[in-house]
């Protein structure tokens, strides 16, 4: 034994490092254990010329202190879970419980309407939230002066333009887009996202959703508007739904009704949902205006076709009994998860 030794044993065991409590163990046994390094030393210790016998003891005993402190260290460490994968950590412990999120009442509303509609023989066709004044207005029939092209409804990208883009206000732009697009004859609905200039509330939002019909052909007449909408409203409400027409007016159909249906809470005899009428209020509809499907090129002597729009915030609202269109775009949980066993 030289002091060089004990000096670099003493290095050895400052830098050790363990990766699990079984190692420390095994440092103990090594170092300090009958036949451990440390042990054998001191056993060497006794021929040590009686001269140098003070500082090879000083030496010797400050090694053991050292190895004992270190290995009382590492055992600590473990106890508190400070080494990485070697702590205390119980493993068999359920972890955290992960949720699994729920699908949004729109997306289940807009999916359901979709496939009624799917049954029926629609396809579905989309197009771009961000229009021009010609898709939006403009081929829609809507005169120059129309107050919907106000600042107060629309939001414009570039309201000094001569040449407006804007948000669409409503889907009826996708048909446009469609006419111009599909050859004849044509059987769509067109989903997506709208925005209108309206302050927030209870029942208006800047932003809401909209499903779009138009269905094009020769000798499509308004019994048939009727017979669609009647199909859908029963599949979506239920088969003892009722519906009413009221005439009503959009530049883009001609002759225009609102369609109401009977309410699904009281079943028509007068609720506070339907606020005593027993009817709720649930699309706009009519015949395709002439003007629409010629500017468009479809030759409005030969195709006849009937549209509707109606919006999904106010379907859901009416299906699950939503007092408020807020909800939709808070995504509060508890709200979200009342959705849970629609899917
Ligand atoms: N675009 C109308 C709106 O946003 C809804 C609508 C009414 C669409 C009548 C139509 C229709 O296709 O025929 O209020």
């Amino acid at each position: 034994m030289t002091k060089e030794e004990i000096e670099q044993l003493l290095q050895k065991i400052e830098d050790l490092k363990v990766q699990k409590l079984q190692d420390v163990e095994d440092i103990r046994v090594k170092l300090l254990g009958k036949k451990g390094e440390i042990t054998k030393m001191f056993e060497e210790f006794r021929s040590v010329l009686p001269e140098q016998k003070k500082e090879f003891g000083q030496k010797l005993n400050l090694l053991k202190t050292k190895a004992a402190e270190k290995i009382e260290a590492l055992r600590e460490n473990f106890e508190n879970g400070q080494i990485a994968g070697c702590s205390k950590f119980d493993f068999t412990k359920p972890g955290d419980k992960f949720e699994l999120g729920t699908r949004h009442p729109i997306s289940l509303a807009r999916e359901e309407i979709l496939n009624i509609f799917g049954k029926f023989g629609y396809a579905v066709a989309e197009g771009p939230e961000i229009e021009d004044d010609w898709h939006v207005f403009t081929a829609l029939n809507f005169p120059p002066d129309h107050p919907a092209r106000d600042m107060q409804d629309t939001f414009f990208i570039n309201p000094d333009s001569n040449d407006p883009i804007l948000l669409r206000t409503h889907t009826s732009s996708v048909q446009v887009r469609t006419m111009e697009r599909m050859p004849l004859p044509i059987r769509v609905v067109c989903p997506g996202r709208v925005f209108r200039n309206e302050a927030i509330s209870a029942r208006a939002h800047c932003i809401f959703h909209q499903v779009e019909g138009l269905y094009i052909d020769k000798h499509v007449s308004f019994a048939d508007l009727k017979q669609a909408i009647l199909l859908f409203v029963r599949e979506m409400f239920g088969p003892d739904t009722q519906i009413r027409m009221r005439p009503s007016y959009f530049p883009f159909t001609e002759p225009s009704t609102e369609v109401d249906i009977s309410c699904n809470i009281c079943g028509g005899k007068g609720c506070n949902i339907c606020k005593g009428t027993g009817w709720l209020e649930i699309m706009g509809a009519g015949m395709v205006d002439p003007n629409v499907l010629e500017a468009s090129h479809i030759d409005s002597t030969k195709y006849t076709g009937f549209a509707f729009g109606m919006g999904i915030e106010r379907i859901a609202m009416l299906k699950w009994q939503v007092n408020d269109l807020r909800h939709y775009f808070e995504n509060d949980v508890r709200f979200l998860r009342e959705f849970q066993s629609v899917i």
